[in-house]
C-alpha cells in the first residue's frame, strides 16, 4: 500500500519506503502540510507533527480569534491570498468579478491504483496499477461553486511525488482563473542553496547557484516556450550537499510554455516553493461545467546528493514519461547535413554524404532545413511543406529511396509551428499567423508563428506531415522551433479570452505531437528549438530525445551536458561530433575529444564526411563501433557526475550498468597544466565495492576505484615526453570498466 489515510483525523501519508509525503485537514477545513522527505514509519496519527506556532506580534493575523492558529505560520498545501497569509498564493479565481477570498475546504478523497491521464497534457504515467497510486483530494468553495482537485501520485520504487491541480466550475456562471499553480511545497526553513539551469542560445542549462534568502527568488519564462534561458527545473540543496551526499529537493515542470518556479522566504524563515503556469498575462475563462487542468510538477527528494536526485528524474523519465517504444529500441546513430551544407545542397550532394556516412557505419541520414518551398536562406517558405524541385528534382520519395539504398534510414526536418511572411501559405492564409493583422508584429528569424490555438491549423499541419511520413517512409523527424512568441494574440479568440492564448497554443502543439506519435509510433521524434530552447519533460513525453544545443563545441558541451544531466537522462540529449574549427566557437578540438563528449548522449555527426581525411574516417569508424557496443549501457545505466566543469579545468562523469557489471567513464581536461602531478587518480562512484573490474590493463575492486581512485595515464609534464600518455589542451579519455570473475 502506497497511500495511508486516517479518515477520522483526516490525515494522508504517501510512502514507498524511500520517501514520505504527509498532510492533513486543518481546523479551518483547508489542507495543511506536515512533511516531505526521507520515509517515516506509518502511524495512526500524525497530529503531533503539526506545529501551530502561537503568533506573538500584533502583526500576526489569527484565524477566527484562535490565538494558536494563523495561516501566516502554518504550512499549507494550496494557499490562497486575502486571509491571514500574506505570501503569494497558489490560486486566484473569481466569479463574475465578485469580491471573495478563495476558501477551498476539504470535501472528500479518492485513491486510484495507477495514474489517470491528464487530458491534453503530457505527464508521467504508470506502467500498470502496481507501479503507482494516486490520491485525489477534493476541496470545495461554496461561494465560487467550484471544486478544486489536488492530484498526488507516488511511484512504487522512486523517491518521487508528482502533483497537479484541477479546478471545476460547478455553478452556472463563468469563473475567471488568474492563477492556478501545479504544486506548492511549504518547507520549514530556508537553509538551502537554490540550483537552477540558466543560459541562452549556444550555452543552455549552465548550473547556477545561490543561497536562499528572505524575499522571493524565481526563475521563469514568458516566451511561449520553456526557453534557452531558464529551464523549468530547480533544486533546493542543503549547504553541505555534494554530488554524492546530502539532502536535496528537485522540481521539474512537465510543460513547454510560460512557467514560474519560485521560492518565497518569509519573515520567519519558512520557504514556500511554487511551480506552475506563469500567472503574468494568464487569464482563463472557465465556463460552467468545465474543468481546467494544470500541467504536472515532479518533486524528487534525495538524501544521496545531487546525483541521487538526478537519477530519480532519469529513472522516472526513462520508465514513466517517454513513449513506450523508445524505452527498448536503440536510437540510431545519425548524420545531419545542417553544418555540412546549410541551405546549399542538391540531391547528388546529399546522396554522396549519405553514401559516405553509411560506409562509416552511421545508421540514419537526416535532411535538415531547406528542402521545401523556395528556401535558400532563412527568409522564406516556412509553411510551404512541398519539396523544392530545384534542389531535389526527383522529389522526396526518390531521395528517400536513394538514402534507403545506402542502407540508412531517412529523417527529415520540419518547423511546423512557423509561417514565413514570404510564403505561399501566408498569401493564402494571412490570418493564420499569431498576432492581430491591424497591429505591428515582431519577426524572429524573419518568421511569424502559426496560431496553434486553432484546431483547423493543427489539422492542416497534421495532414502535411502525415502525408510526407507515408510518402517517404520516414523514420525520424526533427521538429524545430526557432523563435519565441510575441504579440501573443489569436484572431479567433474573443477579447476576454486572449489571456488563454499561450496555454491554448501549447495545447495545440501537444495535440499535433499526440496525433503524429499515435499514428506513427515507429517514427523517432527529436525536438529542437534553435538548439535547446524547449528542452523539458513536456516534450519528452512525445519526443524521447532533443537537440541539446546548437553549440557542438566539445568544450562548451561539457558544461551544457553536465548541467542538462541534473534533470534529464543521457538518452534524451542529442549530441553530435561536428567539424573543426567549430561553427559556434571557432575552437579546434581533437576528433577524439569531440566523440568522447558526444558519446554521453544520443550520438551522431554534424559534418561533411566527404571532407574528412582517411585517418579521420578510420577514427570515426571506430567511434561508431564503440558507441554501438555501449549504447545500451548509456541508455539504461545510472549516470554519476564526478567533476564539474563549472568548478575547474577538469570534468568527469560516468555511467554504470544497473547490475554494476560494467561502466563507462569520461574524463576531460580543457587546458594543459605544465609540471602537473605524475600520478593522478579519479574517484569513481556507483560501482559494487566487492566486484573486480578490469580497466586499462589492471584489475581493481570497486571499493578501490571509489576510495583510492582510477589511476589516470601519465600526463606530459614538460620533460617526460617518452612516458607521457596524454597532454595538450582539450584532452580527454573514455575508460570502459568490465567486471571480471
Ligand atoms: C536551428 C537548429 O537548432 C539547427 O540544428 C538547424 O536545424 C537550424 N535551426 C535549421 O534552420
Amino acid at each position: 500500500m502506497l497511500i495511508h489515510t486516517n479518515p477520522e483525523k483526516q490525515q494522508f501519508h504517501l510512502t514507498n519506503g524511500q520517501i514520505s509525503y504527509i498532510f492533513h485537514v486543518m481546523k479551518n477545513g483547508q489542507l495543511g502540510h506536515l512533511y516531505f522527505g526521507k520515509a517515516l514509519r506509518n502511524r495512526a496519527d500524525f497530529s503531533h507533527l503539526q506545529a501551530y506556532d502561537v503568533p506573538t506580534a500584533a502583526s500576526c493575523h489569527v484565524y477566527e480569534d484562535d490565538p494558536a492558529f494563523s495561516l501566516e505560520t502554518v504550512r499549507q498545501e494550496y494557499p490562497a491570498y486575502g486571509n491571514s497569509d500574506f505570501r503569494e498564493p497558489a490560486i486566484s479565481v473569481s466569479k463574475e468579478a465578485e469580491p471573495h477570498v478563495p476558501n477551498f475546504t476539504y470535501d472528500s478523497f479518492t485513491i486510484l491504483e495507477g495514474k489517470p491521464k491528464l487530458e491534453g497534457l503530457p505527464a508521467t504515467y504508470a506502467n500498470d496499477n502496481q507501479d503507482a497510486s494516486t490520491l485525489q483530494i477534493s476541496l470545495k468553495d461554496e461561494f465560487l461553486e467550484a471544486e478544486l482537485i489536488l492530484n498526488y501520485t507516488i511511484f512504487r520504487d522512486k523517491p518521487v511525488i508528482t502533483r497537479s491541480t484541477s479546478l471545476k466550475n460547478k455553478g452556472s456562471e463563468y469563473l475567471e482563473i488568474d492563477r492556478l499553480m501545479g504544486a506548492v511545497l511549504d518547507l520549514p526553513n530556508k537553509d538551502f542553496i537554490v540550483t537552477h539551469l540558466g543560459g541562452t542560445w549556444g550555452r543552455e542549462r549552465h548550473v547556477k547557484e545561490r543561497k536562499l534568502e528572505m524575499g522571493i527568488q524565481s526563475i521563469s519564462s514568458l516566451r511561449g516556450a520553456s526557453s534557452h534561458h531558464h529551464n523549468p527545473f530547480m533544486a533546493l540543496k542543503r549547504p553541505f550537499t555534494t554530488e554524492h551526499t546530502g539532502e536535496v529537493y528537485g522540481f521539474n515542470f512537465v510543460y513547454s510554455s510560460n512557467f514560474i518556479m519560485q521560492v518565497e522566504v518569509d519573515h520567519y524563515g519558512m520557504a514556500r516553493v511554487m511551480v506552475g503556469i506563469h500567472p503574468f498575462g494568464f487569464k482563463w475563462i472557465l465556463p460552467p461545467g468545465e474543468l481546467f487542468q494544470t500541467p504536472e510538477v515532479v518533486m524528487v527528494y534525495s538524501d544521496q546528493g545531487l546525483n541521487g536526485m538526478s537519477q530519480a528524474f532519469h529513472h522516472l523519465y526513462r520508465d514513466n514519461l517517454i513513449p513506450d517504444q523508445w524505452k527498448r529500441e536503440e536510437r540510431p546513430i545519425l548524420i545531419n547535413n545542417w553544418e555540412a551544407t546549410y541551405f546549399d545542397f542538391d540531391e547528388e550532394k546529399l546522396v554522396n554524404i549519405a553514401n559516405s556516412a553509411s560506409e562509416l557505419g552511421i545508421e540514419l541520414f537526416v535532411l535538415d532545413d531547406g528542402w521545401f518551398g523556395k528556401r535558400n536562406d532563412d527568409t522564406s517558405s516556412l509553411g510551404d511543406w512541398q519539396v523544392d524541385l530545384n534542389k531535389l528534382p526527383n522529389g522526396l520519395e526518390s531521395l528517400a529511396q536513394k538514402i534507403s539504398n545506402t542502407g540508412m534510414k531517412f529523417g527529415l526536418w520540419f518547423e511546423p509551428e512557423m509561417i514565413s511572411p514570404n510564403s505561399e501559405l501566408y498569401k493564402e492564409h494571412p490570418d493564420w499567423a499569431v498576432g492581430l493583422s491591424n497591429q505591428p508584429r515582431t519577426l524572429g528569424r524573419n518568421q511569424l508563428m502559426l496560431d496553434f490555438s486553432r484546431p483547423e491549423i493543427v489539422d492542416f499541419l497534421y495532414g502535411k506531415i502525415a502525408g510526407i511520413i507515408k510518402q517517404t517512409n520516414l523514420s525520424y523527424i526533427k521538429w524545430d522551433m526557432n523563435r519565441n512568441i510575441t504579440e501573443a494574440f489569436s484572431q479567433k479568440l474573443a477579447t476576454n479570452q486572449q489571456g488563454e492564448f499561450f496555454h491554448r497554443y501549447i495545447l495545440g502543439v501537444y495535440s499535433l505531437y499526440e496525433r503524429l506519435t499515435k499514428e506513427f509510433p515507429h517514427v523517432l521524434f527529436e525536438s529542437c528549438a534553435g538548439g535547446g530552447g524547449r528542452f523539458d519533460p513536456g516534450m519528452f513525453y512525445y519526443a524521447p530525445q532533443a537537440w541539446t544545443s546548437d553549440d557542438t563545441d566539445a568544450v562548451e558541451r561539457l558544461k551544457i551536458q553536465y548541467g542538462t544531466s541534473f534533470a534529464y537522462p543521457l538518452y534524451s540529449m542529442g549530441s553530435h561530433v561536428s567539424a573543426v574549427p567549430n561553427h559556434q566557437t571557432l575552437r579546434e578540438t581533437p576528433l577524439s575529444t569531440r566523440a568522447n563528449t558526444a558519446y554521453f548522449g544520443t550520438f551522431g555527426y554534424e559534418l561533411d564526411p566527404l571532407s574528412l581525411t582517411e585517418e579521420e574516417r578510420e577514427e570515426i569508424k571506430k567511434q561508431v563501433i564503440f558507441y554501438k557496443e555501449h549504447r545500451r549501457l548509456i541508455r539504461d545505466g545510472d549516470f554519476y557526475r564526478l567533476m564539474s566543469p563549472f568548478e575547474g579545468n577538469e570534468t568527469a562523469w560516468m555511467v554504470v550498468s544497473q547490475d554494476q557489471s560494467e561502466a563507462l567513464v569520461g574524463y576531460y581536461k580543457v587546458l594543459a597544466t605544465p609540471n602537473s602531478r605524475k600520478q593522478q587518480t579519479l574517484l569513481l562512484s556507483g560501482l559494487a565495492a566487492d566486484m573486480a573490474y578490469a580497466v586499462e590493463g589492471k584489475t581493481y575492486f570497486g571499493d578501490e576505484l571509489m576510495q583510492v581512485g582510477l589511476q589516470l595515464p601519465t600526463e606530459f609534464n614538460g620533460v617526460n615526453r617518452q612516458v607521457a600518455k596524454r597532454g595538450g589542451d582539450f584532452q580527454s579519455q573514455v575508460f570502459y570498466l568490465k567486471c571480471v570473475e
